[in-house]
Order: structure tokens, then sequence, then C-alpha cells
């Protein structure tokens, strides 16, 4: 590149940068300031010619990775046929298509589907969904969990005061029990936690609220923006056996975990436990906005015609990008790779850094893996994590964190990531997080 071009492209950056400062709302959280021409596969590359790793996948979504060409290729040939027409006004192909193979993919009985946008307005659906089917009001989620940022989604979302300070009062009928998260459970053991939490629930359905006017229990399988925490297999199980006891409908917002993230098709095959409601989005869709609300017929059909809907669920070129995603997920192994690449990763990490006193837990399932920090007192890294994070960035890997105190970073590569781009990535983040470690040692990580 001349000396001229490399200008004009400094120019072009500095500006899309300014007028990203003046006319985008300041109220998303910045992780960077980068400012990005095109990406592919694990990569993207940055208007100033940088390469960068990608391990958040636009936070979970491209499972397949960036403008994966068949998902391109879809989009293209959808667009060209029908870009929208309002799933009111007439069926076409690829959301048909599509609910028919969600219908094969899910577990148990859940076969129908309701198509939303995002990941909080299938949440929503799903509060409607279960209000609606039991005539109850009540609904129960996790402290811990995060379900989206909608007045409905975010009613049911405890991982930080802050996503809630601003909104009270918020959605009525919603209740917080504890997340079975067994670390922060000091001096207790995985089963003495599943069955304290379990506890919480009775206590909760004998002092607050009768179950008899619970709609929903809903719960990530494993904590995403939480901590990346798997939940016991042994607390799902019995979960499910509570639910079930009072009539109350178990929903799983598997937004995060859907789609071979952890290893499995679903996390719930994890446990084996097949939920009433199912609420997928991120991956579900190689990229393009979709939600999806996927529950039995049967409770379909107790949902009153026309009392929800949507102008752009189950948009066709959405829908047609979702089914090549799955096609490719599929076809590629991407679910069996997931389970095989996450233990690995997890062997390495535990064996290459497992050790530093900074590290306080490294977890996870498939390729979500959680690296939680600590500072020389035991309490929650923040500074640390937020140096780390930098650190991997100026060395060519973007990754980012969860948990209430933002101490975990969290791992979630797209699931077809080539393995020495894996290698690579991984390389950067041990070396900044020894780097790290190192300085925190001698008190230089304030
Ligand atoms: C588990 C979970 N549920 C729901 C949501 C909300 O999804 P969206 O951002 O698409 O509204 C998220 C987003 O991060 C999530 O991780």
């Amino acid at each position: 590149m001349t000396l001229e071009a490399r200008g004009a492209d400094r120019q072009e950056r500095v500006e899309l940068r300014e007028l990203a400062q003046r006319h985008l709302s300041p109220v998303m959280t910045r992780v960077t300031d980068l400012v990005v021409r095109r990406a592919h596969g694990a990569k993207f590359w940055t208007t100033d010619g940088r390469e960068y790793l990608d391990f958040v996948s636009g936070v979970a979504v491209n499972a397949v990775g960036h403008t994966h060409p068949e998902v391109v290729r879809a989009i293209q040939q959808q667009s060209e046929q029908l870009i929208h027409l309002g799933l009111n006004y007439g069926y076409y192909e690829s959301v048909v298509r599509l609910a028919t193979k969600l219908a094969a993919v899910t577990p148990g009985e859940l076969d129908t589907v309701f198509f939303s946008n995002s990941g909080a307005e299938a949440i929503d659906g799903a509060i409607k969904l279960a209000r609606a089917a039991t005539g109850r009001p009540s609904v129960v989620a996790f402290e811990g969990s995060f379900h989206g940022r909608t007045v409905g989604a975010m009613s049911l979302t405890a991982s930080s005061a802050k996503y809630r300070k601003s909104y009270e009062p918020l959605m009525g009928g919603v209740y917080h029990v504890p997340y079975p998260y067994v670390r922060l459970f000091k001096g207790m053991t995985e089963q003495q936690v599943v069955e304290h939490c379990l506890r919480s629930l009775e206590q909760l359905f004998l002092l607050r609220v009768d179950p008899s006017q619970v709609a929903a229990v809903i719960i990530e399988p494993v904590l995403g923006e939480g901590g990346y925490v798997p939940a016991p297999i042994d607390f799902i199980r019995r979960l499910r056996q509570m639910t079930a006891e009072h009539g109350i409908l178990l929903v799983f917002d598997e937004v995060q975990t859907g789609f071979g993230r952890t290893g499995k098709m679903f996390a719930a095959e994890h446990s084996g436990v097949v939920p009433d409601i199912l609420v997928a989005a991120k991956a579900l869709s190689g990229g393009m906005p979709l939600g999806a609300v996927i529950a039995p017929r049967s409770l379909h059909d107790k949902w009153q015609v026309g009392s929800h809907g949507s102008t752009f669920g189950g948009n066709p070129v959405s829908c047609a990008a979702a089914c090549a995603s799955l096609s490719i997920i599929e076809r590629d192994g991407l679910v069996e790779r997931s389970a095989v690449l996450g233990r690995q990763v997890l062997a390495r990490l535990c064996e290459r850094v497992g050790h530093l006193p900074t590290v306080a837990e490294i977890r996870g399932l498939g390729l979500m893996i959680g690296i939680e920090f600590q500072d020389e007192h035991g309490d929650p890294g923040t500074r640390i994590v937020s140096r780390i994070r930098d650190e991997a960035l100026q060395g060519g890997l973007l990754v980012t964190n969860c948990g209430a105190y933002g101490q975990t970073i969290r791992l979630m590569p797209p699931l077809n990531i080539p393995e020495e781009d894996l290698d690579r990535g991984l390389s950067i983040l041990e070396r900044a997080i020894l780097n790290v470690a190192s300085r925190s040692c001698k008190g230089e990580v304030s």
C-alpha cells in the first residue's frame, strides 16, 4: 500500500470513529474502538489492515464462522427471491423448512416454533406463552441469569443490577432463587449446593408464591453472561421433577448454549431433560437476526390466535441463513467437534495457566469455556481480566468477559475454527494471562 493510500485509509478510520461517537448512542458498553472492514472464518480485519482472531464470535453467534460461503450464498439467493412478506400473509419455503428442521433437532416433543427477531424477544414470547397456556401469572428465574433487555426479559435477568437500575418497576410476578454456581458457595460440595438451591425454591413456594400461581421456571442450563457456569446435571433433573409435580412449565434459555456450543446440539441433552419450552437465537441463523420459541404443538395450541406476533419474525432471509448454518453444523460434525476441542482446550488451559494463584477456576462445556480470576485476597479479579483482555487485543485476539464482576474471561470461538487459529489464539491468551499474572504477583496490577 502506498503512503498516500495509507493516509486516506487513516482519514476514513478517524472519520468513521468520530461519526460513530457523534451519532451512535453511547448506551452500549464499548469493548473496543476498532474499525472493522471485513471478517471471515475466525478472523476479522480492521481498516488499518490488522488481522485479529475472534474468540467472541459476535457473542456466540458465528458458530460456523464469519461469512461462511454457504451462508452467504443462501442469503444472496433468498434475497433475490423474497426479502420480506410478513408471516401472517403467506407461507414461504425458508421458514417452513427451518421450523421443520428445528422440530427434528430439538429433543422430545418440541415440534412447533414461533419466530422472533432476537433472543430477548423470544424470551418475552416464552413468558407470554407460559402465562397464556397455564393461566398463571408468576415466573421464577435464577440469580446470575441473563435473559435479555426487553422489559419482560430484563425482569427475569439478574446477572447485574446495572441492567435493571434505571428501569424499575419491572414486570411483576417475577421471583429469583439462587443458581447452583458451586464456586460461590464457599466450603460447600456440589451436592450440598444442589440441595441448597432446590430448598430455596421450595422455600419460595412455601413463603412467597404458591406454586399453583407459577407459570414457568426459566433457567440457562449453562449460565452465560453470569459467568459461564454449567448447572449440575442432578440439579437440572430434580428441577424437572419439581416443576412437573406442580404443573409448572420448565423453560430452557438456550439462546447462548444452542446449536453445538456446549458439545451437544442443545445443552438440555447433557442432562437428558426435555424442557416444556426451549428458547433459541444467536447461533440459530448464521449471523442474521432471528429467535425461536420452540414447544410442543399441544402447548402452542393453548396460545390464543392473534395474542402474539411479529412483523419481521421468521424473516425469509434470516430463515434461509439459519437453514444453511444448521446444515453446515450437521454435515461437518461441528457438535462433536465442539465437544472434542472443548475438552482439549480445557486440558491445555489447566496445564498452562491453571496453577496460577490468580486463576480461580477453569470450567466449561464444549467450546463455551470460562476462566475465572481472583486477586491476591481471593476477591473477583476484575482488573486482572480487563488487563488480560487489553493485552490479548494488542496481541491480535478478541476475547470478552462475563460474571457479575467481569471476573471471568469467556471463550466462544467458532465451532469450525481451524486448529491452527485456535492454537494461535490460545497462545496469545496464555501469554497475556502469564504476563498479567506475573505483574499481579508483584502488585503491579491495580
Ligand atoms: C442466555 C441469553 N438469553 C437471552 C439473550 C438475549 O438475546 P438478544 O441479545 O438476542 O436479545 C442473551 C444475549 O446475550 C443470552 O445470552
